[in-house]
């Protein structure tokens, strides 16, 4: 549990850190079960429960995992198989599991997979079309996924939905062995980019030969390499919204800035004053710029899948709208029910409403009241955590260890400008 008290704040001007993407490591980690030789992960943000839960998940295929910083290193003791399913890691990402092992095994059978509970239900139906649709058969009994390989073939398959694991999951499975496999309406996330570069390195012949269309030709095997995980363009907002709430001159540093274009234009029209600073080898930095007297102004947002407005980050701009001079709304396209912070955010005294899929935000009010919040989700509970920031008194949020799934050290990096967030060692 979180306890936040608006007494002990002392908000100061300083630089946040912006580590490695959980959502660029997580499928590159698990990218190394198509690999037999070693591979080297460099910032991999290993404090977040979900990096460690896929670490761990990879040991029980016979991978040696060894950390130095945030250095990973990834190593085959025996060959490849599959172990009895009682493994029940707390990720959604163990999904990706199919995908880089059934070339290889033919069978494999996982427990259904965990991770965020961020609407009705997470469904898999486009990542067992598209199985299918590559040679498969995926078959769902009593809380597993028993998936076969049917037939080695060449395949393609248009996405229904631009799915982000669907696609790392279909990539996965056509890198290695035979054929040639085309993908459409597919995720072109930067991750899923950074993934691909990864394998590109190893040998795999990947590549993206249309908006939103990947080109697949399997080769026989893939050599070791190593990787470098971008900056975590959803803990890089999260730090710049902070840094609009407090209106502070906040440092969040580093940035891949194109991976955020259209969450600059959404400040820049809510007139969120920053600046950026090109930094080497394409990272920049940015400082956020706004202070007291500063008005900002309400939106109009939807998310869409990228390069659109990212799902991820609509928790944290809904609590950015808390403090605009007006109604804005918030629509996401990407997920249907994705409002837990809605209800959060009401205990506090925020004038936010939930219809449907479009979150409405009356920004007249900019002072709350602490009260006991819950982090259902990693992205909810960063919302809570932003609100408690802008509350006064004592805000409690249990079930803090879910936005520990996707922010590491957020306590003692949020220490550099001030923040006291005192972490209480609790069940709830
Ligand atoms: C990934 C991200 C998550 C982000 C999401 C959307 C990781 C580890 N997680 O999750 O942080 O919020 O992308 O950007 O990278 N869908 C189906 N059937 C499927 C698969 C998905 O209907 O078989 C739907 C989902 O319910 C959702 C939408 O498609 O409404 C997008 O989901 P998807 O892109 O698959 O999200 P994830 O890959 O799970």
């Amino acid at each position: 549990m979180y306890i936040i008290d608006s007494t002990k704040q002392d908000f100061s001007n300083g630089t946040l850190l912006v580590s490695g993407a959980k959502n660029a490591a997580l499928p590159i980690l698990v990218s190394s079960l198509l690999i037999d030789h070693p591979c080297t992960f460099k910032n991999v943000p290993i404090y977040q429960l979900d990096v460690l839960a896929m670490c761990r998940l990879l040991t029980r295929f016979n991978k040696r995992v060894s950390f130095t910083s945030s250095t990973v290193d990834v190593q085959q003791t025996a060959s490849l198989s599959c172990p009895t399913p009682d493994w029940v890691e707390d990720t959604r990402y163990s999904l990706l599991i199919i995908g880089s092992t059934l070339r290889k095994l033919r069978n494999v059978r996982i427990p259904q997979p965990g991770g965020c509970r961020i609407s009705s239900g997470r469904p898999i139906d486009i990542h067992i079309k598209g199985f299918e649709a590559f040679g498969a058969r995926i078959q769902q009994e009593n809380g597993y996924i028993n998936a076969t390989l049917l037939e080695d073939r060449d395949g393609e398959f248009e996405l229904s939905f631009p799915s982000v694991g669907a696609t790392e999951n279909l990539i996965l499975f056509a890198t290695t062995g035979s054929g040639h496999f085309i993908l459409h309406n597919a995720a072109v996330e930067p991750e899923i980019e950074s993934m691909v570069e990864f394998l590109n390195s190893c040998g795999a012949q990947i590549r993206q030969t249309g908006q939103r269309k990947w080109s697949i030709d399997a080769v026989k095997s893939l050599q070791g390499s190593s990787a470098t995980i971008i900056p975590d363009r959803i803990e890089a907002i999260s730090f710049m919204i902070l840094g609009a709430l407090l209106r502070r001159n906040i440092e969040v540093t580093p940035i891949i800035t194109h991976h955020m274009d259209v969450f600059f234009e959404i400040l820049s029209s809510m007139k969120v004053a920053f600046d950026i600073e090109d930094l080497h080898s394409g990272l920049s930095r940015v400082i956020m710029q706004s202070s007291d007297g500063d008005v900002f102004l309400p939106v109009n947002v939807a998310t869409s899948p990228y390069p659109g407005f990212p799902t991820d980050a609509q928790p944290m701009l809904s609590v950015l709208c808390l403090q605009a001079n007006g109604i804005s709304t918030i629509e996401d396209t990407v997920f249907i029910g994705r409002a837990d912070h809605v209800s959060q955010l009401q205990k506090l005294g925020a004038d936010i409403s939930v219809d449907g899929n479009v979150i409405k935000v009356n920004g007249c009010r900019r002072v709350f009241t602490a009260e006991t919040l819950r982090a259902n989700d990693i992205r909810s509970g960063i919302a809570c955590v932003l609100g408690a920031l802008i509350s006064e008194g004592r805000t409690l949020i249990e079930n803090s260890q879910q936005i520990e799934r996707g922010y590491e050290e957020l306590g003692p990096k949020l220490r550099q400008v001030g923040i006291r967030i005192e972490r209480v060692s609790s069940r709830i």
